[in-house]
């Protein structure tokens, strides 16, 4: 190879890093919390069950929205558009692909997955694998810049949470009720939006390609809202991780039988 670390004119180094310090656990851990949310997700979206509870309206987000006749009665909150799904198809089917896309395309996440899945490179100074590096200017990398077209959809996705949400505030008996599993559904809706919001895409959106700030006060104030969550991008990206998995292991749990929803009303 003669290019990257062998490029002419580089240090010949047999070793890949010089370094002392544990430089790969930060991507190992990555893998591995990556890896976790990857099987849990695929697993429980091909799962084809224990996704809605009846009695309390709870809908796990990763069933959400529901729109085919294969959808357990009123868990369809937007109707059912097309007859029953082979079970290799995820009920998630509409919004899954959307949301894939949109953490894929994340600038946070790219440089989770560059420096852990792709090692280019793994850390700093420590060589990388790869002999030569096109960057995002070539396919399949181009379409790194879809992000914000992603997160278009994702907005959309995250306001059908919401009413996901709200509609579970709801009583066996008809009426309002309240439970554990709302807390659940709420938070998760909350953390959902403050990491869509985030976005850097968003930031641009609201506040980018402004001259004067002072003949915009509106967008001001939104572009510095969301620069204050931007910070806490990547806190969030895997919070919401975190949230999605327990959310859906809440529901899945109330809706199997085994545990029993705590109710407040
Ligand atoms: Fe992470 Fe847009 S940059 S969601």
């Amino acid at each position: 190879m003669t290019a990257g670390i062998n490029a002419p004119g580089r240090a010949r180094i047999s070793v890949r890093s010089l370094r002392t310090d544990r430089w790969w656990l930060p991507p190992l851990v990555t893998n591995l919390g990556l890896a976790t949310f990857v099987i849990y997700a695929t697993v429980r979206s091909f799962m084809g069950e224990w996704y809605w509870v009846n009695d309390y309206h709870y809908l796990t987000p990763f069933y959400s929205p529901c729109i085919s006749e294969s959808c357990v009665p009123g868990s369809s909150h937007f109707g059912e558009w097309i007859g029953e799904l082979p079970g290799w198809i995820p009920m998630g089917f509409l919004a899954l692909p959307f949301l894939l896309g949109f953490r894929l395309t994340c600038y946070y996440y790219r440089k989770a997955y560059y420096r852990s899945v792709w090692q280019s490179p793994t850390a700093c100074a420590v060589a990388e694998p790869h002999a030569k590096y096109s960057g995002e200017t070539k396919f399949p990398l181009i379409l790194q810049n879809l992000h914000r077209y992603f997160f278009y959809v994702a907005g959309l996705v995250a306001l059908i949470n919401t009413y996901d949400a709200i509609v579970a505030f709801h009583s066996p008996d008809g009426g309002f009720g309240f439970g554990l599993g709302n807390v659940v559904l709420v938070v998760n809706v909350v953390m959902l939006w403050a990491y869509t919001l985030s976005c850097h895409s968003c930031r641009h959106i609201a506040g980018g390609r402004l001259k004067h700030f002072s003949a915009h006060p509106v967008r001001y104030k939104l572009w510095t809202f969301i620069s204050k969550l931007n910070v806490r991008h990547m806190q969030l990206a895997w919070v919401t991780l975190g949230t999605l998995m327990l959310t859906d292991l809440y529901v899945m749990l109330v809706a199997s039988g085994a545990i029993s929803d705590l109710r407040f009303v």
